[in-house]
């Protein structure tokens, strides 16, 4: 029997926000095996430094190397930032893919004037991952990166639109959208920020090209595997939930994000 496209997709998140970015990587690959886990019991990563950022995600990658992997996706912007090459070091055997990168080509790819913000969490904007890696593409840029840490909050809470929403999107945005170079392009940088897309568009203005990392990221993973020969090769695919704390909130707060109701005995709780 032909082992090709065999394996699953592991996904890490530092929470339930990285199911934005496996919903578009089930759209876009639906015969695919995956495994996420959230590490619910340690979220926020935004908040916290380099380091404890790198030891928690090299934690994870061990429990999701455990299982059999064919590729392994960063889903949190904030460990992409600072955790991708020892990540890429352990699991040295398979693909590993951020969200940082495709997020970066995509906004250099859509950006006319070369003025391209970024917002996300404190840990992603204090790095500086995306600014390296839009300038490495593009040297003429001009990267206005901004940490947005309440849309977090507002996303969990389920405050995704309506007058909240709103306030606190024009709170961070006016000041980059209402200057005279405003810029043409704007990098959702952070899991939960897809989430509030209705409120950001209507702050940043409809002329603004919005990046969802997340989507992004799921053709990145597409063109991935089909140029290493690893796509599933047709059939349906499945998915395993795990989280290292809180399974019924993770359900109830990801059904939301994976847009389709998690039951809380779909979430297997595990110990990092
Ligand atoms: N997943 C994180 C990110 O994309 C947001 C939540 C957190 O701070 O852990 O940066």
């Amino acid at each position: 029997m032909s082992t090709v496209g065999s394996g699953m997709i592991g996904v890490f998140d530092s929470g339930v926000g990285g199911l934005t970015v496996l919903e578009a990587l089930a759209a876009e690959l639906p015969s695919e095996h995956f495994i996420y886990l959230g590490d619910t019991a340690r979220l926020p990563y935004g908040t916290k430094s380099p380091a404890t950022v790198v030891r928690y995600a090299l934690q994870a990658t061990e429990a999701l190397m455990q299982h059999r992997l064919k590729c392994l996706v960063i889903a949190c912007n904030t460990a992409s930032a600072v955790s991708l090459p020892a990540i890429g070091e352990r699991a040295a055997n398979v693909p590993v893919i951020g969200v940082i990168e495709p997020g970066a080509q995509a906004a250099c790819a859509a950006s006319r004037s070369g003025r391209i913000a970024v917002i996300g969490t404190e840990g992603t904007v204090r790095g500086g991952a995306y600014r390296e890696a839009i300038r490495r593409r593009r040297a003429d840029a001009q990267v206005t990166a901004l940490p947005a840490p309440l849309f977090v909050a507002l996303a969990e809470e389920g405050l995704c639109e309506g007058p909240i929403a709103e306030a606190i999107a024009h709170h961070y945005l006016d000041p980059l959208f209402e200057a005279p170079r405003r810029p043409d392009t704007l990098v959702l940088g952070c899991t939960h920020f897809p989430m509030l897309i209705r409120a950001i568009r209507a702050a940043a203005g409809a002329d603004v090209t919005i990046v969802d990392s997340a989507r992004t990221t799921a053709r990145h993973v597409r063109r991935t595997l089909q140029e290493a020969g690893l796509a599933a090769l047709g059939g349906q695919g499945s998915l395993r939930l795990l989280a290292t704390d809180a399974p019924q909130r993770f359900a109830r707060i990801g059904s939301r994000f994976l847009e389709r109701p998690i039951e809380p005995h779909e979430v297997e709780l595990i110990d990092l």
